[in-house]
């Protein structure tokens, strides 16, 4: 037997950066027209900020969790096909996390991978989706389990899109904010409780010092877990729970929301568990509802509700995978939980 090794140790560099400043977005969109790049907007967006764009080379998309499907993936390659795109282009993608992920893994798929660059006006956005380049889309009632990781150019982060995002849409971003804290940052996480009203009040300084140290802390697990075969994983604190009340709720629930009651329901499991601390529960609910969140959820139907966490992307034929918070400002994996537990935990609460 002869064998040939196909060497692709860091051939292609896929560093990029991540600008964070207020109201230059008009401007880089302008660069990026120049430069000839084809752009993918929310239609919210669009409406409000007409004066940034102009309508060439433009798909406006209607964001919504519903139509995160590869109908809509379709309709984005079919915009490019028709634009007559080729392998050199390069997509601008301007919205909130449904937009950069659809629009992202049109871009990865579109021949074979087109460059794109991430433009997020929406908190959750700014600091969870458009780092990171995990791209995809809903299939078959489960949450993001199909897509490609592609990492975008450049992530242009203007602040002053948070001034006009509704009061449910910026809550919607806290709780992966809060997330960060509890995970990695223990100063941080008092900071927030400390800065609440700061932060409720859109204070463009305070968030963009807050966006800034959720966008280092989540590049700093990518720059070592890209394609997320370990640590990355850890950013899934809540979010095994969350895609369950997702799904059982028909996305009635938006992310942040349940990623809110996911954190604090995966803390009250591992406490039951010996896997966390009262203290830290206490400290997770303390947060939560100091910016209002409602961490109860009534399960719709039980069954898809355990259904939905089992076809979670981190479950293998051994179980579940959780990522807990023992004490604030830390994290661990749980690998092989039998889904009987997880079960025996709901029928307990
Ligand atoms: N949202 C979690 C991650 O990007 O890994």
């Amino acid at each position: 037997m002869k064998t040939v090794k196909v060497d692709l140790k860091k051939e292609v560099d896929s560093s990029y950066e991540i600008t964070i400043g207020s109201s230059f977005a008009r401007e880089v969109l302008q660069k990026l027209r120049d430069e000839g790049a084809y752009f993918m907007v929310d239609e919210n967006v669009f409406e409000l900020y007409q004066d940034y764009f102009d309508h060439n080379n433009m798909f406006r998309f209607r964001a919504d969790e519903h139509n995160k499907t590869h109908e809509s993936v379709v309709s984005v390659l079919g915009f490019l096909f028709k634009c007559g795109a080729r392998r050199d282009a390069n997509l601008a993608i301007v919205g909130g996390g449904i937009t950069g992920d659809v629009g992202g893994f049109a871009a990865a798929t579109y021949m074979r991978g087109i460059s794109f660059v991430q433009m997020p006006t929406t908190l959750l956005s700014m600091v969870d989706s458009s780092v990171g380049g995990k791209t995809g889309i809903n299939f078959r009632g489960a949450k993001n389990n199909v897509g490609a990781f592609s990492q975008p150019q450049h992530v242009y982060i203007d602040m002053h899109f948070l001034n006009t995002l509704t009061d449910e849409e910026f809550l919607n971003g806290v709780a992966e904010v809060i997330k960060y804290g509890a995970i990695f940052d223990k100063e941080f996480f008092d900071y927030l409780s400390a800065n609440k009203d700061k932060v409720i009040a859109r204070d463009l300084d305070t968030l963009a010092y807050v966006v800034k140290r959720c966008c280092e802390m989540k590049a700093d697990v990518v720059k070592k877990d890209e394609k997320e075969k370990g640590d990355r994983a850890l950013l899934n604190f809540g979010h095994t729970f969350a895609h369950a009340i997702e799904t059982d709720s028909h996305h009635g629930v938006k992310h942040g929301y349940a990623v809110a009651t996911g954190m604090y329901l995966e803390t009250d499991f591992a406490v039951k568990q010996g896997e966390a601390t009262e203290e830290t529960l206490n400290a997770i609910a303390d947060i939560l509802r100091l910016y209002g969140f409602d961490l109860s959820y009534e399960i719709e139907d039980r069954d898809l509700f355990i259904q939905a966490m089992l076809a979670d992307k981190k479950a293998d034929k051994k179980g579940l995978t959780l990522a807990l918070t023992p004490a604030i400002g830390s994290c661990k994996i749980l690998k092989n939980i039998p889904p009987q537990s997880i079960e025996d935990y709901f029928n307990n609460i």
